[in-house]
């Protein structure tokens, strides 16, 4: 069977919780065709509590947990990347795919029922766990399509039907049923039609797989919305609103705020901005893929072998921006590379913190770390290369070498060094552009 789009993204998604928490969060209603968005840890997440909540736990313990999650993620990603089966199944482990760091608010069905879902770059599906859902989480708000006059089930037979895993047509059904297999969960889905609303938007008849059953405890707390560019994506079937394109702004974790936002269509979009050329990836088209050249480290550029950056569409190798990886990971020898001369820039002891190798005791002076891509270099911020505790007693170099013991081919440009920036996919002209932003409320 031909690798199919939607199945290779079966990523994820599940309930969402309708609460909010900190009386400082800004609770406006999305405007025109931009979405706020919010950091899934952050004080106005309805998520907060769940896994972490940075007001009990260290920032250090934090970050460990998130950096702990990034693992799961990655070996997601390269499986993604280098599977050559349509649909990949997952090895157990609670928190695979499990990192979803941004959320926006959304509207399923007439009249709209609120969501949140989680922003996934690199996936092309939507998952909304339905009421009455048997082992989803209790803290979602779910979806009821007995209380939408929009929605239709996907029938069996269907075009749409061929494309999911392990289709199933019980006798009485209306709707195309499936199932798969994620982290140690089983999870039974029925495709369904509905209007899904994204600010004032409306996109109708868009297909997602609503979520019957699950059995297991890796189902994560909310939705899922994928805005990865294969053919059955959420921008193939909102192409007509949006031209698949977007931006967002992801703010910083830290800030009360949680005034990112996300741009649909083009319009609005930043007109003077430094692009590079998308890459396409025929075994895996949801992927963001660019070409990374070279990393520069204060005035030098770190010695990284070029197999480390080179692209290949056959293995899955190269450079992909993901919104749902928190911290950038590079292949090891590329990572090395930065690493060391990051750290003869220092000139001081090293220690470490989890998986981040190169801390310091205290602030240190620097050097800056740029990602030259095609026609676009991008220089990091300080505050988007390190992390520095709350008390200020550790700075570390926050990126890591990818895991070893996958098919480690993939480089990701995480969500912490793409905080406070615009970033735009414009599919149409094959670019993805990069521009210092500070993400206030739109
Ligand atoms: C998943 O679907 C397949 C095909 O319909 C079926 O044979 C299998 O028993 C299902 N698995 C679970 C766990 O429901
Ligand atoms: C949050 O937003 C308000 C109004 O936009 C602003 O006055 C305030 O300084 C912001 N707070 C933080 C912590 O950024
Ligand atoms: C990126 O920076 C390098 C080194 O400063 C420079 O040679 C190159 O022209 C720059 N590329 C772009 C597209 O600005």
């Amino acid at each position: 069977m031909a690798p199919s789009p939607l199945l290779l993204v079966m990523a994820m998604a599940m309930a969402m919780a309708v609460a909010v928490a900190h009386p400082q969060c800004d609770t406006a209603s999305d405007a025109s065709s931009t979405l706020r968005v919010f950091h899934a840890y952050g004080p106005c997440s309805p998520l907060r509590q769940q896994p972490f909540d940075p007001s009990t736990t260290s920032f250090e313990d934090f970050l460990l947990d998130l950096a702990d999650a990034d693992r799961s993620r990655l070996l997601y990603l390269s499986s993604l990347a280098t599977a050559r089966r349509s649909f990949v199944p997952l090895a157990s482990g609670s928190k695979l795919l499990g990192t979803p760091t941004y959320l926006v608010r959304a509207g399923v069905g007439t009249p709209r029922q609120p969501m949140l879902l989680a922003l996934d770059t690199s996936s092309d599906a939507a998952w909304i766990p339905a009421s009455g859902c048997a082992g989803c989480p209790t803290s979602a708000s779910a979806y009821a399509p007995q209380r939408s006059t929009t929605y239709r089930p996907v029938p069996c037979g269907s075009a749409q039907c061929r494309q999911v895993p392990n289709p199933s047509c019980p006798a009485g059904s209306p709707s195309c049923s499936f199932n798969f297999t994620y982290g140690s969960s089983t999870v039974r889905a029925a495709l369904a039609q509905d209007s899904l609303s994204l600010a004032s938007d409306v996109v109708a008849g868009y297909t997602f797989g609503s979520l019957v059953q699950a059995t297991g405890g890796s189902v994560p707390p909310q939705g899922l919305l994928g805005l990865g560019r294969g053919p059955l994506s959420f921008l193939s079937q909102s192409r007509s609103l949006y031209a698949s394109t977007f931006s967002y702004c992801l703010p910083g974790f830290r800030s009360l705020n949680f005034s990112g936002t996300l741009r649909l269509g083009p319009w609005g979009q930043p007109i003077r901005i430094k692009t590079t050329p998308l890459l396409a990836n025929p075994h895996r088209p949801s992927l963001y893929y660019v070409a990374l050249r070279r990393i520069r480290v204060g005035r030098r550029y770190a010695s990284i072998p070029p197999g480390a950056l080179a692209f290949d569409p056959q293995t899955g190798a190269g450079t992909i921006f993901d919104s749902g990886t928190m911290f950038t990971r590079l292949v090891a020898p590329a990572y090395e590379a930065v690493r060391d001369e990051f750290r003869r820039r220092v000139r001081r002891p090293v220690t470490s913190l989890g998986g981040f190798d190169t801390c310091y005791e205290g602030p240190i002076a620097a050097p800056a770390i740029a990602f030259e891509f095609d026609g676009m270099n991008v220089t990091l911020p300080a505050e988007n290369a390190l992390i520095r505790s709350s008390s200020g007693a550790l700075t570390c170099l926050a990126m890591a070498a990818a895991p070893d013991n996958v098919n480690s081919v993939l480089n990701v440009i995480a969500s912490m060094q793409q905080q406070n920036h615009r970033v735009l996919f414009d599919v149409p002209n094959a670019r993805l552009g990069v521009a210092r932003e500070p993400c206030t409320a739109a």
